[in-house]
């Protein structure tokens, strides 16, 4: 069988894009493989989402260490246990410290609900209507020492109704999330993404300093 890239997905939450990443695993040819589910919170419903795929999983509860740093020494070494090729953040509620993000750079991978550079942080679909934004939507990105901050790889453009709510906007922000994460966890296991010296390259090509946009 063919290895294919292993991948390991870091938690907090409910884990639908984590759901989207396994469900996009059965598509021909991926070479994209989970070999583990890690949370930080035991009561993750994406744990579920992961035994039920045949999934390893496994808790590190941060408030049984003393302080970030010994936290994010213990998550290295677990992550490390299962030998992955790519890291990939899906909802994982922690502020990673400098030496956790060095050590995986160029194979670590975050999903955030904004057109980044926009509305980096929390409440993002709040913040968006109190704005009066006309345009929403998601990003993936490499992840680097900056909160938010990465080169992007990816973006869906989402249209602001004037009758959003934060809820129904999040909603349509997040079946866009279920599209591109995917996406970038299959190129990146494909080997046609990469962190390069200038930036992400997508097939040897530079992207965009925005990345590549989804089309509507
Ligand atoms: C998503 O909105 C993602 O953009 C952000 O955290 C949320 C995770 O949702 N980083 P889920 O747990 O994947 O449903």
């Amino acid at each position: 069988m063919n290895p294919g890239c292993k991948v390991v997905v870091l938690i907090s939450g409910s884990g639908s894009n984590l759901q989207a990443l396994i469900d996009s695993m059965g598509r021909e040819n991926n070479p994209a493989r989970i070999a583990a589910v890690i949370s930080n919170r035991a009561e993750a419903f994406g744990l579920q989402r992961a035994s039920q795929a045949g999934i390893a999983t496994r808790v590190l509860d941060h408030r049984q260490f003393d302080g970030r740093e010994a936290f994010d020494a213990a998550l290295v070494d677990l992550i490390d246990g299962f030998d992955p090729q790519l890291v990939i953040l899906a909802g994982f509620m922690r502020i990673l410290s400098s030496h956790f993000v060095k050590h995986y750079a160029g194979r670590l991978l975050n999903i955030h609900p904004s057109l980044l550079p926009k509305f980096k942080g929390l409440h993002t679909h709040q913040r968006v209507l109190e704005a009066g934004e006309r345009e929403h939507g998601c990003s993936v990105h490499f992840v680097t020492e900056e909160l938010d901050g990465g080169p992007l790889v990816l973006q869906a453009i989402v249209p602001v109704r004037k009758d959003d709510t934060p809820e129904k906007l999040a909603q349509r922000v997040h079946t866009q999330e279920h599209l591109i994460y995917p996406l970038a966890m299959r190129w990146f296991a494909e080997g046609r993404l990469q962190l390069g010296q200038t930036g992400v390259e997508l097939d040897g090509q530079p992207l965009p300093a925005n990345g590549q946009q989804l089309p509507n």
